[in-house]
């Protein structure tokens, strides 16, 4: 609610431009950015967009706070107003609005727009989850670098307006500006060939000022914000919306960038992070510690989603050469990584997992866990193993404390992942490795949205290793869809024709249902 104290200041910023003086100061639309919906429960969804006319060079906004007017409707044509009202968007925030709608009803459809002075944001379409209903419709995206690809699977997945999308990570790169071309890997066999096909707007972001930027860049792409206004998201952070790799207080390259700079380089992140996402909290700091609620579950009629963070809490990955072997992919197993005291989720996420999933009524249980669960065998049979010690793989205890977890009464566990740019649909067994050893659980990993799979010569020559893998797909880029009914749960891999043309057609690779796997 907005009481006149909120309207008058008294906020982190000072004060708060009346909403007249602000128009007469906002020169050019400053919806650039787009509208979202995300979080969406029974009775509620966080709606979301910033005000930025000059979106690449900070925003643009003059000083101040802002009064922006919402409006909600329960039709497309925008006949039924259900609510008003006004929202601040807050200058400590990079003018940005999380607002809260409460007071909905489940499993229906809403209507939502912005306004400022003569601007109107484009009119967002959002779904409140429903607890008893029959059937979910759900996407699943992650990993989109900018520079390698263009974002045609958001609108495919606008089209088909889900219930909910689950992004799990990398939605934006840190890296630097590449150059516009095509790059070409020699393997044995084959030559692999990659294209950068538009560039970064600065070099590897390390600022609040450049972590702004950056989002206002992805966010920026007309068939990403398509993809929003078509449907709420739960949104989760992986690795590269701060630094490739990090864990927890560790970045990839501890040798580079000293404690002290990592953790005022993740408050800038995380900071960035919430300012440009339909969630409803923003960071914690504790001393110069920040944190970020993202492990949480929502409810869509068969399907209960178990959001995990698996990067915020966790373990560093192993990077003793001598006995672990060097690089994250293809490393060999070293006893260290079996130490029980090993943790993927942190041991209060893994009691609140636990609750949950004793909890739950659910006929599906969802885990959506940035990285892969299921084993992946980077070496051949007689060789010694070696896995992506980044993945559940390089946490064998934790996964395994997981699994005890999941073989105690959990119907239908499904795991659904990213962040390896490779689409797999896997069998979960209960022994890593041993495909004979009992299936516990179903995994769909999605490929990247845009991201390459600089390993998919790799995963091809594998594969043969790896019997409990159903499908495997690491050359094309696109999305999920899963249908999940009480009874059946089916993954649809869109994949678009062409990931270098915006207007790419997107078609179904494979269709794969659980109960035939
Ligand atoms: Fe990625």
């Amino acid at each position: 609610m907005i009481t006149r104290r909120l309207l008058l200041g008294a906020t982190a910023a000072g004060f708060v431009l009346p909403a007249s003086l602000a128009r007469a100061q906002i020169q050019a639309n400053p919806f650039t950015l787009g509208v979202a919906s995300g979080a969406p429960k029974g009775d509620s969804v966080v709606l979301w967009t910033r005000l930025a006319p000059d979106p690449l060079k900070g925003g643009g906004m003059p000083a101040g706070d802002v009064v922006v007017r919402y409006r909600v409707w329960e039709d497309a044509e925008m006949r039924r107003l259900l609510r008003e009202g006004d929202v601040i968007a807050p200058e400590a925030d990079a003018h940005s609005v999380h607002f809260k709608l409460g007071g909905l009803l489940p499993g229906r459809e809403y209507w939502y727009q912005f306004a400022i002075g003569d601007y109107d944001s484009a009119l967002g379409r959002t779904r409140t989850a429903i607890a008893n209903g029959e059937t979910a419709k759900l996407a699943l995206a992650s990993c989109q670098n900018w520079q390698s690809g263009f974002f045609a699977p958001y609108a495919d997945m606008a089209e088909w307006a889900p219930d909910c999308v689950i992004h799990v990570g990398d939605y934006i790169y840190e890296g630097g500006i590449g150059t516009i071309g095509t790059r070409q890997v020699e393997k044995p066999g084959e030559t692999l060939s990659y294209r950068t096909v538009r560039l970064h707007n600065s070099t590897e972001i390390v600022t609040l000022w450049d972590y702004r930027n950056r989002y206002a860049l992805y966010k920026g792409d007309t068939a990403l914000q398509a993809a929003h206004a078509a449907s709420p998201w739960i949104v989760a952070m992986d690795d590269h919306e701060v630094d490739n790799n990090w864990a927890a207080d560790i970045p990839q390259d501890p040798w580079a960038q000293t404690p002290l700079e990592f953790q005022v380089r993740k408050i800038a992140a995380f900071k960035a992070w919430y300012e440009h996402m339909p969630v409803e909290r923003p960071p914690a700091l504790t001393g110069l510690q920040p944190s970020l609620q993202i492990y949480n579950s929502y409810r869509f009629g068969p399907a209960q989603l178990h959001l995990l963070d698996t990067r915020q809490y966790r373990s560093d990955q192993y990077l003793n050469e001598d006995t672990c072997g060097a690089g994250v992919l293809g490393r060999v197993p070293c006893p260290e990584q079996d130490h029980a005291s090993r943790t993927v989720l942190g041991l209060a996420q893994e009691q609140w997992l636990a609750r949950e999933l004793r909890r739950s009524e659910a006929p599906f249980n969802v885990l959506a866990s940035q990285i892969w669960m299921a084993t992946y065998r980077f070496s051949p049979a007689e060789a010694p193993l070696s896995v992506n010690t980044d993945a559940w793989d390089g946490y064998n205890a934790a996964r395994a404390r997981l699994f005890e977890t999941l073989g105690q009464d959990v119907a239908n566990p499904v795991v659904v992942s990213g962040d390896w740019h490779c689409a797999a649909a896997m069998t979960i067994n209960a022994e890593p490795g041993n495909a004979n050893a009992r299936p516990i659980a179903h995994e769909f990993a999605g490929t990247s949205i845009t991201s390459d799979c600089g390993w998919m010569h790799e995963m091809d020559q594998m594969r043969g290793n790896n019997p409990h893998v159903r499908h495997l797909n690491a050359r094309q880029r696109g999305y999920c869809r899963f249908d999940v009914t009480d009874r059946n749960w089916s993954t649809s891999y869109r994949v678009v024709d062409d990931p270098y043309d915006a207007a790419s057609a997107c078609r179904t690779d494979i269709e794969m249902r659980t109960r035939d796997m």
